[in-house]
């Protein structure tokens, strides 16, 4: 099939375009580069060996869009471009809801205009709000405290309400608990912009000497050692998990988490991290952070069931491969 993938040139959409090339499909990436390079597209089709198209566009770009998809027969849609910082949404919340409800809506439009019927929608477990753990997606979602959050639910809602309307239209959404890892060549794997936000990155940096040590944002909330439990999933498991979900796709709209089901602990994966890699990761204790949740894991049978996807890697991989990434990186 011909597969049209936004965002493909950043984290998670890269490995996919590879997993999709594996799999025998074409690929027509729509990417701005705003948080991303154009080698990366590169790299992609080396470790495929296949070539791919690559549009340096705007999703939110209805024009563009409506361009590709006149000079393409687009088969299906994976939307992974947006963007995806919790923090700096809060600060610049209109960018985000721009960016991340636009781009849906034009793609959406796009879609019905060309008649395309398969599309699949990254969204985030941040849906879940402070639920109960494993989060299952048939949970009433709480409110997020984040307008990254609001846009996910938002632009969920929307493609739903899409089929509901359409007796033809088919999407996934697809619901990530925490990737992290890289591709096991060390080509591809995550870049984040300036200081990392998040835990597997910074770790990285701290064992390249790059950060002095690891802050532990809180030791004292009801986990098994006081620090926060997250379920993270190696990015090839969450690609394999795309391709699982486009092969799967039935009329209406399905919810799907995509998550190993396992919790973690802070603490957990900094032994994990020192015990693949034989490095020292030092660090201390602080404050928790604000926004935080104790425990963020998933109920992942359904896309077991329905996906026939499990995620494979242990947590011993994806430390080693996002380590191999990071020692490869030239900044
Ligand atoms: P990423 O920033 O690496 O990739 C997003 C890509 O989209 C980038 O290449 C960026 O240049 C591009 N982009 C952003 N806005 C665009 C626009 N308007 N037009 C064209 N291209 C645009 O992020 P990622 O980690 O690969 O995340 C992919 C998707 O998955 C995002 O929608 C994100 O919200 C979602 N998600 C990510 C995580 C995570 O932890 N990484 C977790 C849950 C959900
Ligand atoms: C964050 C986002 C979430 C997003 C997810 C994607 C917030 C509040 N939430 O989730 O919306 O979907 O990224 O991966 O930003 N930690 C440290 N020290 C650090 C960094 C993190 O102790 O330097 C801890 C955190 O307190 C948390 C765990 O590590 O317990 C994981 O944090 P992180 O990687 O930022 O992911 P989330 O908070 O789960």
């Amino acid at each position: 099939m011909n597969i049209l993938v936004t965002g493909g040139a950043g984290y998670i959409g890269s490995h996919t375009c590879v997993a999709l090339l594996k799999q025998g499909h074409s690929v027509i990436i729509a990417d701005n580069l705003s948080n991303s390079k154009s080698e990366t597209v590169m790299k992609i089709m080396d470790i495929a060996n296949k070539e791919v198209t690559f549009y340096e566009i705007d999703v939110t770009d209805a024009e563009a869009i409506d361009s590709i998809f006149r000079n393409y027969k687009i088969d299906g849609v994976i939307h992974f471009a947006g963007l995806k910082a919790v923090g700096e949404s809060v600060d610049i919340p209109l960018n985000y809801y721009y960016n991340n409800i636009v781009s849906t809506m034009v793609l959406a439009k796009a879609c019905q205009k060309y008649n395309v019927n398969r599309f699949v929608f990254s969204s985030s477990a941040t849906v879940y709000g402070d639920n109960k753990v494993p989060f299952v997606e048939t949970m009433d979602l709480l409110p997020t405290t984040n307008p990254y959050g609001e846009t996910k639910a938002m632009s969920e809602r929307i493609l739903t309400d899409i089929a509901k309307a359409n007796p033809e239209f088919s999407v996934a959404l697809l619901r990530y608990f925490n990737p992290v890892g890289a591709h096991e060549s060390g080509l591809i794997g995550e870049v984040p912009n300036g200081i990392p936000n998040n835990l597997m990155p910074y770790v990285t940096k701290v064992a390249k000497g790059k950060l002095e040590k690891l802050r532990v944002f809180g030791n004292d909330y009801p986990t098994i050692d006081g620090t926060g439990v997250r379920d993270y999933i190696h990015v090839l498991d969450l690609a394999e998990g795309h391709v699982a979900a486009l092969d799967n796709l039935k009329i209406g709209a399905h919810v799907y988490n995509l998550g190993t089901g396992q919790g973690t602990s802070v603490l957990e994966l900094v032994k994990a991290f020192e015990e693949a890699n034989g490095t020292e990761v030092p660090y201390e204790i602080l404050e928790r952070r604000p926004g935080d949740i104790a425990s963020c894991y998933a109920d992942a049978s359904k896309a077991k069931r329905e996906l026939c996807w499990t995620a494979k890697r242990d947590i011993i991989s994806m430390c080693r491969d996002a380590w191999h990434f990071e020692k490869n990186y030239k900044e």
